[in-house]
């Protein structure tokens, strides 16, 4: 990194790592696979987790771990009931858009951070976000619908926590996301299996 002046590079870093996950992604099955990597193959969505990670870094960065700014907290409960009266593109709009959510205010929260490691440790946060709100829209493409209207997300609480915010960053993808992408792999078996 040429860049040590504690000063929050918006996007040289985020995507040098973009490329270097694509990179093992593709490296996972087919390149041109990537979207249904992800839906088809767990280890995908392993590699593309970044939460322990983060947490460690944080363990190391005092600084980062009260945000100059609030971050608003996306409901993660799933009721069974109501999730399966909806339909997938339902669930996956509202995913995508709880991400887009926590991205925007991980972002202001790192725009406000003085210290090099918080500023460098909420960009790797946003840019794995990134990564997650990328390959949903790819998934949303293909599936050749409209993105369906959502209501705002529900935002259960804010806080200026980043341990806190990990933690629930963390179920959003290893729970609800998981649920749905259980949903999705219904599809896995007659596409691979060709
Ligand atoms: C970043 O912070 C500066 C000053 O602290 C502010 O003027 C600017 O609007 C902020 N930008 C974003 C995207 O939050
Ligand atoms: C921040 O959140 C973590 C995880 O929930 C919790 O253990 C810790 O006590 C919280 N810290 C503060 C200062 O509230």
């Amino acid at each position: 990194m040429e860049d040590d002046q504690g000063v929050c590079r918006a996007h040289a870093f985020p995507q040098a790592l973009f490329l270097l996950l694509s990179l093992v992604l593709s490296e996972l099955s087919h390149p041109e696979a990537k979207p249904l990597d992800f839906v088809c193959v767990s280890e995908a969505r392993k590699v593309m987790n970044k939460v322990k990670d983060l947490q460690e870094d944080l363990a190391q960065c005092s600084a980062a771990a009260f945000l100059p700014a609030p971050v608003r907290i996306p409901c993660i409960r799933v009721n069974i009931m109501t999730w399966k009266s909806k339909p997938i593109p339902e669930h996956r709009a509202e995913i995508l858009q709880s991400l887009q959510m926590l991205a925007q205010d991980i972002h202001h929260a790192r725009n406000g951070s003085q210290a090099e490691c918080a500023c460098k440790l909420l960009g790797r946060l946003e840019h794995n976000i990134n990564n997650y709100i990328h390959t949903l829209t790819q998934l949303h493409s293909q599936s050749g619908l409209d993105r369906p209207k959502v209501p705002d997300p529900s935002v259960q609480h804010v806080s200026q926590n980043l341990s806190l915010i990990l933690q629930r960053f963390d179920l959003l993808i290893s729970r609800k996301l998981e649920w749905l992408v259980s949903e999705m792999a219904k599809e896995c078996e007659t596409k691979t299996a060709t």
